[in-house]
C-alpha cells in the first residue's frame, strides 16, 4: 500500500535518473563557482522553516491557528535563527483539502485573520530577517472559484476555458488517473453537458494553462502578492499544469509512474520562461517548485540558472524510502542523496527536506521515536538536513522532535487523500488491515497536529478545542520545556542552523561520500576552498565504530549531540545516533 500522495510520491522513487554530467575534480570546481558572486544566492544561503498554519498557534479560541498565532511566535521564529518561512495555503477556500483548493488568491479565509494581519506578520518576519514564501496552488482551484462557477455554467461562458473539459457527446473521456479519487481523474457537469478534469480531488478543478487569459491571471495573482512584499513562491504541483490536451488513453497500470505520464507536459518550459519574465525577475522573487520531474535532465531544465525559468524544486526521490514501517536501508539513503548531489554539483540547485505536510513525522520515518532515542535519533537526522548542500526545509515541529500520533481507525481520518486512497485500496481489494497499519504510519495527518508550545491544556496551542487531536505526549514534548534544556532537539536544531550560517562550508562546500558501504554510519565530508568538515551519522540504536584515515587529521568538533567522542587514531566509536561535525586540519 502507498500513501498519501501516494503514486506520486512513490513514483518519484522508482523513476530511472539519467545521468546529467560528469563532474570530475569536484571540490575544485565548486569551490570555483561558490565563490562566484552571481552563484551565490540568499535562498540557498537560507535555512527555511515550513508553518502549517491552521496547526502553529491559534489566538481567537477557533481551535485553528492564524496570522496573530504567527505574530505571537515571532521571537521563537527568530531565536530559531531560521531565514525563510514558507506558510501553507491560508487564501479563502471550501478547506477540501485544507487550502489546497483555492476559491479567491487574492482574498485571506477569515480564520487565519485578515489581510491587514497578513502585511504585520510577513513585516514582522523581514524585520527579523526572515524573508515569506507564498505557496501558489494553480494547478486547479477550487470548485467553488467563481471562474469554476461560471465555466459551468454554459460552454459560452468566457470561462469555460479556463478549465479542461471533454464534451460528452464524444463519450466517455479516456481515463485518468486521480490522486485523489478513486472514481478517476474527470467528472461529469450537466449544466454545460461537459467532464472536467481533476488530478486531485473532484474538487480541485485542473486549471487550462493553454489559455494565456489563465497564464495571465496567475501572473496577476502572483504580482498582487509580489507587490505586498513577499520574497518567493512555492509552486504547488508544478510539474503538471502543462497537458496533452488531446488526453490520449495511457497503458493500464501507468499510475504507477504518475509523475512521468503526467508530468513536465509539453508546454511547461514555455509558460515557465513567460512566468520568469513575468513575475520573477522583474519583481526580484525566486520560485521553488514542488516535484522537479522523472530524470535529472528534467530537474536541471527546470531549475538551471540559465534556463531562466525556476530557480529551485525538490525532488521525491527519498520520500518513498520509508514509507512503510519496515522502513529503509542507509545504502538506499545515501545513494540517493549522493547522486542527486553528484548531478547538481556544478548546475542548478535544489531544495533538501525529509518531511513536510505531505508525509508522516521525521523521527518516526527516518528516526527512532522511542523514549530512549527520539531525542539524539532527531538531532541526528537534524545535522544531516543542515550539512548537506541545497535549501534545508524544516517542518514545523521537527525542531522538537514531534512525532507521529496513533489513528488506527479510518473513522478519525479528516484528509481528503487518506479518505480517496482508503476507497481506492477498498475497490482494489487490498488487506484492509494491513492497509490501516501502513496508513496510519505514514498518514500526513500525523504531521498536522497542533504545535506543541508548553505543557499547559492542548500544549498551549488554542484555548479553544483544537481542530486536530493535540500528539498526548506535548507534557514532554515542547517548546518550553526544551528550551530550558541545553540538551534537547530545540538547542542542537538552533546550534546546527548557526553553525550553518555561520560557515559557508556548509552550505556551498563539495560533497564527498566516504565509507559508501558501511550500513550504519553515514560519513562524508563538505570542502570549500581550504575549509573542509567531516559529518559522521550513525544511523543505529547501538554503538557503531568507523575506521577511515582522515580521522587521524581531524581537529576542533564544531557539534556534538553528546558530551564526548570516542576517538582512537583513525577510528571513532560513536554512540547510539551520534551525530558530529568535525573541522579537518591541513
Ligand atoms: C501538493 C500539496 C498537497 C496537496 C496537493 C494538491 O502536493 O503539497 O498538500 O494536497 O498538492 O494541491
Amino acid at each position: 500500500m502507498k500513501s498519501i500522495l501516494p503514486t506520486l510520491l512513490i513514483i518519484m522513487i522508482i523513476m530511472s535518473c539519467t545521468k546529467h554530467k560528469k563532474t570530475q575534480g569536484q571540490a575544485d570546481v565548486t569551490s570555483e563557482i561558490a565563490s562566484n558572486d552571481t552563484f551565490k544566492k540568499w535562498w540557498k544561503e537560507g535555512v527555511l522553516y515550513q508553518i502549517y498554519p491552521q496547526s502553529f498557534n491559534d489566538t481567537d479560541g477557533d481551535g485553528f491557528g492564524d496570522f496573530r498565532g504567527v505574530i505571537e511566535k515571532l521571537d521563537y521564529l527568530e531565536r530559531l535563527g531560521i531565514t525563510m518561512v514558507w506558510m501553507n495555503p491560508f487564501f479563502e477556500s471550501p478547506l477540501v483539502d485544507n487550502g489546497y483548493d483555492v476559491s479567491n488568491y487574492k482574498a485571506i479565509h477569515p480564520r487565519y485573520g485578515t489581510m491587514d494581519d497578513f502585511q504585520e506578520m510577513m513585516d514582522g518576519m523581514q524585520a527579523r530577517g526572515i524573508k515569506f514564501v507564498l505557496d501558489v496552488v494553480v494547478n486547479h482551484s477550487s470548485n467553488e472559484h467563481e471562474w469554476f462557477k461560471q465555466a459551468c455554467s454554459s460552454r459560452d461562458n468566457k470561462y469555460y476555458n479556463y478549465y479542461h473539459w471533454w464534451p460528452a457527446e464524444k463519450g466517455k473521456p479516456p481515463h485518468r488517473h486521480s490522486l485523489f479519487d478513486p472514481e478517476g481523474g474527470w467528472d461529469y457537469v450537466e449544466s454545460n453537458n461537459s467532464y472536467y478534469l481533476h488530478t486531485f480531488a473532484e474538487e480541485q478543478p485542473d486549471l487550462n494553462w493553454e489559455n494565456p487569459k489563465v497564464r495571465q491571471e496567475v501572473y496577476d495573482i502572483m504580482k498582487f502578492w509580489a507587490k505586498k512584499g513577499v520574497n518567493g513562491f512555492r509552486m504547488d504541483a508544478f510539474q503538471f499544469v502543462s497537458k496533452d490536451t488531446t488526453f490520449p488513453q495511457f497503458p493500464k497500470g501507468h499510475e504507477k509512474d504518475f509523475a512521468k505520464w503526467y508530468g513536465m507536459g509539453p508546454h511547461l518550459h514555455d509558460y515557465l520562461k513567460e512566468m520568469y519574465n513575468e513575475v520573477i525577475e522583474p519583481y526580484n522573487v525566486f520560485a521553488v517548485a514542488e516535484g522537479a520531474g522523472s530524470t535529472f535532465q528534467d530537474a536541471h531544465d527546470l531549475v538551471d540558472a540559465d534556463r531562466n525559468e525556476l530557480q529551485t524544486a525538490y525532488h521525491f526521490d527519498y520520500v518513498g524510502l520509508s514509507r512503510t514501517p519496515e522502513g529503509y536501508t542507509l545504502s538506499e539513503f545515501k545513494e540517493v542523496f549522493t547522486k542527486w548531489d553528484r548531478e547538481f554539483a556544478e548546475e542548478g540547485w535544489l531544495a533538501i527536506f525529509l518531511s513536510n505536510h505531505d508525509n508522516s513525522r521525521l523521527v518516526n520515518r527516518f528516526g527512532n521515536p522511542s523514549p530512549e532515542f527520539r531525542r539524539v535519533s532527531t538531532q541526528m537526522l537534524n545535522t544531516f538536513l543542515l550539512s548537506m548542500r541545497g535549501t534545508p526545509y524544516t517542518y514545523y515541529g521537527d525542531e522538537l522532535g514531534m512525532t507521529n500520533i496513533d489513528m488506527p481507525s479510518i473513522e478519525e481520518y479528516v484528509d481528503v487523500s487518506a479518505i480517496g486512497e482508503y476507497g481506492m485500496a477498498k475497490a482494489r481489494g487490498e488487506d484492509m488491515e494491513a492497509f490501516m497499519k501502513t496508513l496510519n504510519y505514514n498518514s500526513r495527518e500525523n504531521a498536522r497536529t497542533p504545535m506543541q508550545w508548553d505543557d499547559s491544556q492542548n500544549a498551549g496551542f488554542t484555548t479553544g478545542i483544537p481542530w486536530k487531536r493535540v500528539n498526548d505526549n506535548y507534557t514532554s514534548i515542547n517548546v518550553a520545556a526544551q528550551e530550558k534544556d541545553p540538551n534537547s532537539v530545540l538547542n542542537h536544531f538552533k546550534k546546527m542552523v548557526k553553525l550553518r550560517k555561520d560557515n559557508e562550508v556548509l552550505v556551498y562546500g563539495a560533497y564527498t561520500l566516504l565509507d559508501k558501504d558501511n550500513e550504519e554510519v553515514y560519513s562524508f565530508t563538505r570542502t570549500l576552498d581550504d575549509q573542509k568538515v567531516l559529518v559522521l551519522l550513525n544511523f543505529t540504536d547501538h554503538e557503531s565504530e568507523v575506521t577511515l584515515p582522515l580521522i587521524e587529521n581531524t581537529g576542533e568538533i564544531l557539534i556534538n549531540n553528546y558530551e564526548d567522542l570516542v576517538t582512537k587514531a583513525n577510528t571513532v566509536n560513536l554512540k547510539p545516533y551520534q551525530a558530529v561535525i568535525i573541522s579537518m586540519n591541513h
